[in-house]
């Protein structure tokens, strides 16, 4: 009996013991349970906080971003605006300095001659160079050509000698007086009518301007006549142009009989347009041959 009592103590203090257990464990974890309830909150709200702060942020970026888009497109266009008013400046100058090099272009230079407009005694070319006398048919007789031309002549002497030709130069300038004589003794010879076939009266020779050559070749002994014939001659119609040269009479023109010799710079730029159009340099308007005039020597 006592021991049945004893073990029934026991199960009792045993059943106490884990209810106070219990109990203390269920107290213990509603406490750390109510704490972590509280910290869940705070941690929610700083949260809140925060993702309120980095819409705030966000929104500021965006309104930072348009603002810079803005500008750099103010920027793009004042750089545009610049470049515009660059642009206008430099052709301003450009026309200024077309319009200081045109005032200082002889306008004579590609004046259509021949019968059609008048150069008076005075005119002589700005300035006038010695011919090398290696180019001349007759050495010894001293020749002139305008200064400016002389480059583009010595190029196409020095080409026609690489490519073997005999290409000689029997006249350059003539001046007024000059002109004159040699017209006073064709008259003598051939009479006014015939002269005037073949020769221009003074003040209206291309010879005057400095710019006109008359070539001739070994194998005609550098005379005029025949000069057609020789392949000095087919090598100027191929290649005179590229020098600035043309041919000033040719066959069937209305002024002068054919001159196949007869050879005058108007510029590389006509000379070429002349060539691949198969035109001849009287048969355009003056007003067009002037838009040449600018550029003559480039
Ligand atoms: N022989 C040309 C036409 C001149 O005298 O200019
Ligand atoms: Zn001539």
């Amino acid at each position: 009996m006592t021991n049945k009592h004893n073990t029934t103590t026991v199960l009792y203090i045993i059943i106490g013991l884990c209810v106070a257990g219990l109990l203390y464990t269920g107290f213990s974890w509603s406490k750390t349970s109510k704490i972590l309830s509280e910290t869940l909150s705070e941690l929610q709200a700083k949260t809140t906080e925060f993702e309120a702060k980095i819409f705030a942020l966000e929104e500021n970026l965006n309104l930072e971003k348009s603002e810079k888009e803005r500008l750099q497109s103010e920027l793009i266009k004042e750089q545009q605006k610049n470049e515009d008013f660059e642009n206008q400046i430099d052709d301003a100058i450009d026309e200024v300095k077309d319009l200081k090099k045109l005032s200082e272009t002889d306008e004579e230079l590609l004046q259509k001659y021949s019968k059609v407009y008048f150069l008076n005694e005075h005119y002589i070319p700005k300035s006038l160079t010695d011919i090398d006398k290696k180019y001349l048919s007759q050495p010894t007789v001293k020749k002139q050509i305008h200064k400016e031309v002389y480059p583009f002549l010595k190029e196409l002497m020095e080409e026609a000698l690489d490519d073997k030709m005999t290409l000689k130069i029997n006249s350059a300038f003539r001046s007024f007086s000059e002109q004159t004589d040699l017209k006073a003794t064709y008259k003598v010879t051939y009479g006014t009518t015939g002269a005037n076939t073949f020769s221009a009266d003074q003040g209206f020779s291309e010879h005057q301007l400095g710019t006109t050559l008359d070539f001739s070749s070994q194998s005609t002994n550098y005379a005029l006549e025949g000069f057609d014939t020789t392949k000095e001659f087919e090598w100027l119609q191929e290649n005179a142009h590229r020098y600035g040269f043309v041919l000033s009479y040719p066959k069937g023109n209305k002024y002068y009989v054919y001159e196949p010799w007869h050879w005058r710079f108007v510029g590389t730029d006509l000379a070429k347009k002349l060539h691949k159009e198969n035109k001849n340099f009287y048969d355009l308007e003056q007003r067009d041959i002037d838009k040449y005039l600018l550029e003559i020597f480039d």
